[in-house]
Parts: C-alpha cells; sequence; structure tokens
C-alpha cells in the first residue's frame, strides 16, 4: 500500500496538470464497481478505485491498467465499517488530487445476521449509507469546485436498487434494527436512504454545479449475497437469469457520463431508464431528517477523530446542514 501511495504522488502533477476528469469509485475492486471502473477509464477519465482488501484492490487497479493503458488507475483502502477510514479516504484523497468529476458511491453489503461497524451502528447502515454519506459530504467542497472551474456539473452516483421499493418509510424508531433484524430488511432500507440521500442531496445543491443521482443496475451476477448461507449457493443456479457485471455497470457508467444528463439531478433511474422511485423517498422532510440523523451519527466520528493526535485536520472537517450548502 505505501509502495503504491508514493507511486500514485509522483503521478499527482500529472494528473492535475493534464486536463483528464477524474472519477471515485467506491467499491471498485469487484463486481460492477470494478466494471464501472474499467468503463470510465476507457471513456478517459483518471480513475480512483476504492475498496478494503489491498490485494483485491491491486488487482482491480492493475486490471483497469490492462484494459485501459493511456488511462491513470490510482487506489485508495478503506474499509466502511469505519468512519474513520472514510475520513482517512477523504483526507487522503483530497492531499491527492486538486478535482473530483465523478463520485460513484458504488460499494455495498449484505449480511444475514445483525452485527455493528466499529462505530456501533448496525452495519448494513453503515456501510450501504453512513460511509458514502460522509464521504460525500467531505467531498463535496471539491465536487462543487471541480463543476465550476470545469463548467460542466460534477456527478454523485449513487448505486441503490429496486429494493428500495420495499420499505413504506424510513425507521427513524429503530435505524440499527436492533428490534428484529432481517438481511433483505436492513439492506432494503439503507437502500432507501441512499434514493432519500441523492434526492436530499440535488435539492441542496440546485444552484451550484453538481449533480446527484440514483439507480438500479439490474439484477447482476456478483458476490453481493456471499455472507448469505442460502443465497451463495442459489445464485449458482439462478446465474444463467442475471446480467453479467460489465453490463451491470452500464447504468452507472451512463448516469455519469451521458451528455444528456449533464443538468439531470435528483433522479432515479432502472438500469438506464428514468423511473420515479419509492414516493417516500421523495418526501422532503423524511430526507431532512434523515440528513439530520446521519450528520448527528457521523459528527460523533469527526468529534472522536479531533480528539485525537493524529486526526484530521481542521480542513478535513465538514459543516452542519445550516452551513454547508
Ligand atoms: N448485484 C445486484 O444484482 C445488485 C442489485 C441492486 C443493487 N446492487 C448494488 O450494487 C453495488 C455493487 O454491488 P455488487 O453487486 O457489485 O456486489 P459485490 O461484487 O459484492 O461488490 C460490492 C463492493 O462493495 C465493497 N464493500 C463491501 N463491504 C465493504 C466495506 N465494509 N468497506 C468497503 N467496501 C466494501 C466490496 O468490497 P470487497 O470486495 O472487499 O468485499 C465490493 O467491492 C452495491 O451497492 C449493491 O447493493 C447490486
Amino acid at each position: 500500500m505505501s509502495k503504491l501511495r508514493s507511486a500514485s504522488a509522483a503521478n499527482i502533477g500529472m494528473l492535475v496538470s493534464g486536463m483528464r476528469r477524474v472519477a471515485l469509485v467506491t467499491g471498485a475492486s469487484t463486481g460492477i464497481g470494478l466494471e464501472t471502473a474499467h468503463g470510465l477509464a476507457q471513456r478517459g477519465f483518471s480513475v480512483v478505485l476504492c475498496g478494503r482488501h489491498a490485494q483485491r484492490l491491486e488487482g482491480a487497479r492493475t486490471s483497469v491498467q490492462a484494459i485501459a493503458p493511456s488511462a491513470e488507475a490510482q487506489s485508495i483502502q478503506s474499509d466502511f465499517a469505519s468512519l474513520a477510514q472514510v475520513h482517512n479516504l477523504a483526507r487522503d484523497f483530497l492531499s491527492r488530487f486538486h478535482r473530483l468529476d465523478v463520485l460513484i458511491n458504488n460499494a455495498g453489503t449484505w449480511v444475514p445476521k445483525r452485527r455493528e461497524s466499529v462505530d456501533g451502528h448496525e452495519y448494513t447502515f453503515a456501510v450501504n449509507h453512513l460511509a458514502p454519506f460522509l464521504l460525500t459530504e467531505l467531498l463535496l467542497p471539491l465536487l462543487k469546485e471541480t463543476g465550476r472551474r470545469s463548467g460542466s456539473p460534477s456527478r454523485v452516483v449513487f448505486v441503490s436498487s429496486r429494493l428500495h421499493r420495499r420499505p413504506s418509510e424510513f425507521p427513524f424508531g429503530d435505524v440499527h434494527n436492533q428490534r428484529r433484524y432481517r438481511g433483505i430488511v436492513a439492506y432494503a432500507q439503507s437502500k432507501l436512504a441512499n434514493v432519500m440521500y441523492a434526492n436530499e442531496l440535488a435539492r441542496r445543491m440546485r444552484n451550484t454545479e453538481v449533480t446527484s443521482n440514483s439507480l438500479h443496475p439490474g439484477e447482476v451476477a456478483t458476490h453481493i449475497v456471499r455472507h448469505h448461507p442460502i443465497l451463495r449457493h442459489a445464485i449458482r443456479f439462478a446465474r444463467p437469469f442475471l446480467q453479467d457485471p460489465a453490463r451491470g455497470a452500464k447504468p452507472s457508467i451512463f448516469v455519469a457520463t451521458s451528455p444528456e444528463l449533464k443538468q439531470t439531478t435528483g433522479a432515479y433511474f432502472h438500469a438506464c431508464k428514468m423511473r420515479a422511485p419509492n414516493p417516500y423517498a421523495q418526501r422532503e422532510d423524511a430526507q431532512d431528517r434523515l440528513r439530520a440523523l446521519c450528520v448527528q451519527l457521523t459528527r460523533a466520528s469527526q468529534q472522536t477523530l479531533l480528539e485525537r493526535p493524529s486526526g484530521p485536520t481542521q480542513e478535513n472537517s465538514w459543516t452542519t446542514p445550516s452551513t454547508s450548502s
């Protein structure tokens, strides 16, 4: 990893001085995220791959470089089950790159048994929503600045799921699913939170140079259900009926790069078609309440970091809802 870092540090000047657009893809070591990184590199982006496993990440970075030899591919390791690591990811990115044109919030997980993140939050909600929420907020100033300077809005894309339609509302009374945990319910709630936040962000960023959209990638043969005792076997039989990850990456690439979507914001896509999301995800009062909750839950991590001598600098701190837009 340190080797990777020093190699990338040497390239920073080139990345910044060149006119290449920069894309950050989370969950890029496998599945839809890896194929999204391939597609963006082939379209001329400098791609920064984010993942939690050093070896898998380096394999992914090498494959991007092989598929698009003229592209820049860098990587940053971060486990989204720790908000401190999300802070480190943002800090590392901001120290290495001076522009961010596309942020693909793709990393996601599904866990059948209830567990908690390092910060004591329910794991699925922490990885699928709190981490991308915090990452996006920390990178927002650079996204705005890039959009303003390049004359083309920067794009934030949330890889949600059609399962976001399943809950009738977000469970504000039991955010951490302490009453009765069911993997699919926790997953669907986290994906509903993705769409709500994408819409809230679009609203908050309306007069800035940042767009925010969410999508369902389709039914894709990946390892998303690897922790499920039954589904991980069942998927082998379902494979012929599922899309391959390259096809599953198409919606993310489409929403991130299509010229016709330059000004589109606050939209939800099912595959590459714009669709109405769960009506609950459109409710502004619920969106605002969710944002306030996420600010509160992630501010604790900010506080912990600031208390540590090695915590992030003041420039990396982010502000409250009322002052951050
Ligand atoms: N496959 C589908 O049919 C489908 C349908 C709807 C939505 N989606 C969404 O599509 C996105 C991509 O999933 P996928 O299908 O491509 O599954 P996948 O192959 O399992 O990819 C998920 C990615 O997220 C990363 N990730 C998981 N937990 C993480 C953590 N704690 N910290 C950092 N990264 C973590 C994984 O990294 P590791 O390799 O280290 O585990 C992996 O790179 C997810 O958000 C998923 O919810 C998928």
